[in-house]
C-alpha cells in the first residue's frame, strides 16, 4: 500500500519544491498537496474533516506565517497560523495516527552563542515570529510523540520570493547593493531540506524528535550576496553595511548544528555555497 501525505501550505517555497520533487515518489507515495486557498490550517473543522477523511500517515506541515516583521504587527494571527495551528494538526495527527513533519526556525535562538546551536540548547526567541514558532513546536511536543520537528535556516528555492533569487535578479539587473553583515547563519536550501524530508517518509524513521537542518558552513547576508555576486561576475555592485534597521529584531548568531541529522541520514550534509550554485544555475537558465 502507498504511504499516504498531506502537504499543507503548498504554495509557500518549501510547499512546492516538496510538489516538484514528489514526481520521483509516485509509486510509493499518494500526496495530497493543499495550498492555503484549499486548507486553511486554521480552520479546525475542515481540519478535522480532512483527517477523518484520508488517514494519512505523514502530514508535512509547510503552512506558515513567515512575514518575521509583519508579526511584530499581526501577532494575533502569526500565533493563530505558526502556533494554535498547529496544535490543532498534532491533535488530530494524535487522533488518526498520523506522523507530524513540522518545519520551525532558527529564530528560536536568541543569537548569543557563539557556537552552532544544539537541538538541546535553550531557546530564547527575540520577535514575535520566533516566539509563536516555539509555541508551535511546544505544542506539539505536549500533544504528540511520534513527530518531526525540523528547525532550518535562511530558507531558499528557486521558487517565490526569497533572498537568493532577490538579489540574483538584482545583481542581473545591475542594481548596486549594500547588504548587512551582523548576523551569521547558514543558508539552506529548500531541495536539500525536502530530501531529508522523503528520507524520513520512505525509510519510515520512527526517531521521532527535533533535529537542525541546513547547510554546512556559515556566512553572513553579506557572504551570501557577494557569493552569488562573484557567481554573476558583479561582486563590485555589493558593499557591506554594518546593520539595517528593521521591525523585528533578529539574532545575531543562529548557525545550526546539523550532526544529529547527519547520523540519521548517515551522510554528510552539502556546503551551502554548492546548494546556492545549483539554483543559482537553475536561475541562470530560465
Ligand atoms: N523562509 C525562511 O527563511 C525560513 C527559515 C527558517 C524556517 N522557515 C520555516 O520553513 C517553513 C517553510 O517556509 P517557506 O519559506 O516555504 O514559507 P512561505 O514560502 O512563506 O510558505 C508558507 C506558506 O504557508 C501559507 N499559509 C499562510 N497561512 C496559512 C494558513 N492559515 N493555512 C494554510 N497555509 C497558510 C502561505 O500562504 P500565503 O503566502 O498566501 O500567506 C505560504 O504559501 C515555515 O514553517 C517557516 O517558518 C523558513
Amino acid at each position: 500500500m502507498k504511504i499516504r501525505v498531506l502537504v499543507t501550505g503548498s504554495n509557500g517555497q518549501l510547499g512546492k519544491t516538496i510538489k516538484d520533487f514528489s514526481n520521483d515518489f509516485t509509486n510509493t507515495i499518494d500526496f495530497v498537496f493543499l495550498e492555503k486557498s484549499k486548507l486553511d490550517i486554521t480552520n479546525s473543522k475542515v481540519v478535522e474533516h480532512l483527517f477523518k477523511e484520508h488517514n494519512f500517515d505523514y502530514c508535512i506541515n509547510c503552512a506558515a506565517f513567515t512575514n518575521v516583521d509583519l508579526a511584530e504587527t499581526e501577532t494575533q494571527k502569526a500565533l493563530d497560523v505558526n502556533a494554535h495551528a498547529v496544535k490543532n494538526l498534532a491533535v488530530n495527527c494524535k487522533q488518526y495516527n498520523t506522523t507530524l513533519i513540522h518545519v520551525s526556525t532558527d529564530y528560536v535562538f536568541d543569537g548569543s552563542k557563539e557556537s552552532p546551536y544544539l537541538e538541546s540548547d535553550i531557546t530564547n526567541p527575540i520577535n514575535t515570529y520566533g516566539e509563536s514558532k516555539l509555541l508551535g513546536e511546544t505544542y506539539i511536543r505536549e500533544h504528540l510523540s511520534n513527530y518531526f520537528i525540523i528547525r532550518t535556516s535562511w530558507l531558499y528555492s528557486k521558487f517565490n520570493n526569497n533572498f537568493v533569487k532577490t538579489i540574483f535578479n538584482k545583481l542581473k539587473a545591475n542594481e548596486k547593493l549594500t547588504i548587512i553583515t551582523s548576523q551569521k547563519g547558514t543558508p539552506s536550501s529548500c531541495r536539500d531540506l525536502s530530501e531529508f524530508i522523503f528520507f524520513i517518509i520512505s525509510k519510515k524513521n520512527t526517531s521521532y524528535g527535533t533535529y537542525h537542518f541546513s547547510a554546512t558552513g556559515e556566512t553572513t547576508w553579506y557572504g551570501l550576496a557577494l557569493h552569488i555576486s562573484k557567481y554573476l561576475n558583479k561582486s563590485s555592485n555589493v558593499k557591506p553595511i554594518q546593520n539595517y534597521p528593521t521591525k523585528a529584531q533578529r539574532p545575531l548568531y543562529s548557525v545550526l548544528n546539523n550532526k544529529k541529522v547527519e547520523q540519521l541520514y548517515n551522510k554528510p550534509l552539502k556546503k551551502w555555497k554548492d546548494s546556492v550554485d545549483d539554483v543559482l544555475e537553475h536561475l541562470t537558465k530560465e
